[in-house]
């Protein structure tokens, strides 16, 4: 409704300026009465139970998925597999002895999800929802629930949910870890505080993200996206969103594999938005830049405090590194957001697309 909108012109933009609200809400409610985060004990001991997590989604929550294969992974050391939740119900993956499924919606609606969830409780198999949505099917219909507290989100292009989904997947990553006697080498708590701050001078930076638009999306047919390690999960996450609302062909691709065959599309001022958050590879993604330019593009670097160089065109606030997705992905929301009105899209229900997919 207009009242929910308020004086906002657009769903998306209010979204978006949500987002630092949504992380301290949700580091509020995943902390116990011990000033501990936690979840819920029965999805503990699910995880303790288990052998392998699948991480099951689609669209933006897929990518998020992503993120959360790290989070699992390096800090609870779980052995993690994310699919497509479309491609799931007929090509099966070999599964391990004691499957543990994570489904990821925004809706808890999503058909494609859901009947990946009927087959494998169908199987026997325990699975938990990570939802924003309280009482939705894929909620009722798992073992357990995840929820994401942002709020009912209104546009079709996912923001605030996937910021959500990446802080709960990290909240449940470090309890996880913790219940499994491992060391988590930071605090997360006090890292999702400071990532909270960071979002919002992003929040903060519209005018910049604006000329970035601008300057590098108003006329061109086709955009990259490009970065490693969690910046190419996030320059996923990138390109599906200027394509949602803005119509421009968009790829977000691995730094490293552009130069197996996608460099070819390189042409006279290709816009490229590079993400440079991770200090491993930092070197490398600005080599793959190198070659881009060397072709003719229009390199758009945005780099994180403490790598920055002088051409780079935004510099992010520092956050934990496993946290960098939380900070890089705003400045390609409100890019995305700006690009699809000067071009003159419907930013809040982009042609095509629906909230949430109800067929398979
Ligand atoms: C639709 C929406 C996407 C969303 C995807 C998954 O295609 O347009 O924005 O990411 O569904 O939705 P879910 O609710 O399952 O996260």
């Amino acid at each position: 409704s207009d009242i929910e909108k308020g004086t906002y012109p657009h769903y998306m933009l209010k979204e978006i300026d949500e987002q630092p609200s949504v992380i301290r809400n949700i580091v509020s409610a995943y902390t116990n009465a011990a000033g501990e985060l936690s979840i819920d004990e029965a999805i503990v001991n699910a995880f303790k139970e288990a052998d392998r997590l699948y991480i099951i989604a689609a669209g933006t929550s897929l990518h998020a998925g992503l993120i959360g294969q790290q989070y699992m992974e390096k800090v609870a050391g779980i052995p993690t597999e994310v699919h497509i939740s479309s491609e799931f119900g007929y090509n099966m993956p070999l599964l391990s002895k004691k499957p543990l499924f994570l489904f990821i919606t925004q809706s808890g609606e999503t058909a494609d999800s859901r009947q990946v969830l009927v087959k494998i409780k169908a199987l026997g198999y325990p699975t938990i929802t990570m939802t924003n949505v309280p009482g939705s099917t894929l909620s009722r219909e798992a073992d357990h629930t995840l929820m994401l507290h942002a709020g009912p989100e209104i546009a079709v292009a996912s923001t605030k949910a996937y910021t959500a989904q990446v802080a709960v997947l990290a909240i449940t990553a470090d309890v996880v870890a913790k219940a499994f006697g491992r060391s988590v080498a930071f605090d997360l708590k006090q890292e999702l505080s400071i990532a909270a701050n960071a979002i919002q001078t992003l929040v903060d930076s519209k005018e910049e993200m604006e000329t970035i638009a601008r300057d590098f999306l108003a006329t061109s047919r086709n955009a990259f996206f490009i970065g490693r390690n969690m910046d190419y999960y996030v320059s996923l996450e990138g390109a599906l969103k200027l394509k949602e609302i803005s119509y421009i062909q968009a790829e977000g691709f691995a730094g490293g594999e552009l130069k197996h065959g996608t460099i070819a599309l390189i042409e006279e001022g290709t816009p490229v938005i590079t993400l440079v958050t991770q200090k491993q590879v930092s070197l490398n993604i600005r080599g793959n830049v190198k070659e881009v330019v060397a072709r003719g593009a229009n390199p758009c670097i945005l780099s994180m405090e403490g790598m920055e160089e002088e051409d780079d065109r935004f510099v992010l606030p520092k956050v934990h590194e496993l946290l960098t997705p939380l900070v890089s992905v705003l400045p390609l929301q409100l890019i995305s957001y700006y690009a699809a009105l000067h071009r003159g899209c419907d930013v809040d229900k982009p042609r095509n697309l629906a909230k949430s997919v109800t067929v398979e």
